[in-house]
């Protein structure tokens, strides 16, 4: 692997798994990252990459979509190794409208992979970043495990769903080196605020109301973001060819939970944040529709294979995340310019 594609790269895991790979692994050859800077894409979250590792990191503005653009990436990087994370990701947008999920998500990968399959003799490996949502809900027992049937709810884990058969079949059909894995839901630094735990901690920040859906019953299974980007670095250089992994927290909470462990933390660490306790911003608001009742991995494989586990907690992790976005005002005032505004001022709307 010397130069490696990593799409969605401006995005909250891309950049993330961009700096921990430049940052803290023995990786010596280059990354180039092919975002189209959407809503959720922001260069400002590698900002320093460039200075800070001359010549190894390449940043281009491209639509994965965009089949001349992708080759011109792959021919004048000579791209050997795909790191597939650009998607659309936020299950709500889905729900409102679906349309960018599928092109981005399923018609995307599959143009990547005809790139790929183009000039397959180069490739060593394309990595595809997927979801547990694939799997649609558990009940109050099990978890999921690689071998549990697709049964997507969402529009959005749907065009995952279909990514995924997408990227399986170009081995079964083709012979092209693909590895997948699936994770459950990640937090951490630069992660866009309309998911659940930078939304709940910029909003306690702010003493505003704390959107919780339905009676905050539904359980997620949460990972440090850093954990999920040492999951996917394991993969690509020990996973077998062609297998799917589960990547996990074992740390199942329900949402109402995560939402109060974030308030208690706030009000500890905000200085001179007297009076009522943030726990009293909780607002029930209306369900999401075909809401998935529980996600829990199993990642017995990933482990037995690589010796790969979590480094975080979530306690430490979720400290770690509250710090974050209390030191980074600059970061959340420039990704909430834009149409962010509109979005949740369209959410609150809804859930009245
Ligand atoms: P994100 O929404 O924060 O970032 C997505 C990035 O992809 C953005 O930078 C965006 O500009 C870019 N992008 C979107 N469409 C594109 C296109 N057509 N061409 C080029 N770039 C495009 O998402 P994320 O949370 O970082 O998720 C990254 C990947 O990980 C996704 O594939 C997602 O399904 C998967 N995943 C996310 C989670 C999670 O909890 N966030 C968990 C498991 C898997
Ligand atoms: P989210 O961060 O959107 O991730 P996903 O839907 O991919 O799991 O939501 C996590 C959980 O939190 C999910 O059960 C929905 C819930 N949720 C709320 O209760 N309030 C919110 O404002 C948001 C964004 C999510």
């Amino acid at each position: 692997m010397k130069n490696i594609l990593v799409t969605g790269g401006c995005g909250f895991i891309g950049s993330n798994f961009i700096r921990y790979l430049l940052d803290e692994t023995n990786f010596e050859g280059r990354i180039i990252n092919a975002d189209k800077l959407t809503y959720a894409g922001n260069v400002e979250s590698l900002a320093g990459i460039g200075e800070a590792f001359p010549g190894r990191y390449h940043f281009v503005k491209a639509d994965i979509c965009d089949l001349s653009a992708m080759a011109g990436i792959f021919e004048t990087y000579e791209i050997d190794t795909i790191c597939h994370f650009a998607a659309e990701s936020h299950v709500d947008r889905s729900i409102m409208k679906p349309d960018a999920f599928i092109y981005s998500n399923i018609v995307g990968t599959f143009r990547l992979l005809e790139l790929a399959r183009s000039c397959s003799n180069k490739l060593v490996l394309f990595h595809h970043v997927s979801t547990d949502e694939v799997f649609g809900s558990l009940g109050e027992t099990g978890l999921f495990t690689e071998s549990t049937p697709y049964n997507p709810s969402s529009p959005y884990s749907a065009s995952k769903a279909a990514s995924d058969h997408l990227v399986r079949s170009y081995f079964t059909t083709y012979g092209l080196p693909v590895t997948i894995s699936n994770c459950s839901n990640n937090y951490g630094p630069y992660q866009f605020p309309e998911k659940l735990i930078p939304l709940m901690i910029l909003n306690a920040i702010e003493k505003k109301p704390l959107p919780v859906y339905g009676e905050g019953t539904n359980i997620r299974d949460w990972l440090y973001v850093k954990d999920h980007c040492s999951a996917v670095w394991t993969i690509m250089k020990n996973g077998r060819r062609g297998e799917t992994y589960n990547i996990g927290g074992e740390c199942e909470k329900r949402n109402i939970d995560v939402v109060r462990m974030v308030c208690d933390l706030v009000d500890e660490m905000l200085p001179g944040s007297k009076g009522k306790p943030r726990r009293d911003l909780v607002a029930f608001v209306k369900d999401r529709p075909g809401h998935d009742l529980r996600y829990a991995m199993d990642f017995g494989k990933l482990k037995r294979e690589t010796g790969w586990a979590p480094a975080e907690t979530f306690e430490t992790g979720i400290e770690k995340t509250i710090k974050w976005y209390l030191e980074n005002g600059m970061w959340v005032k420039r990704v909430r310019s834009g149409e962010y505004m509109n979005w949740m001022k369209q959410q609150y709307e809804n859930r009245q």
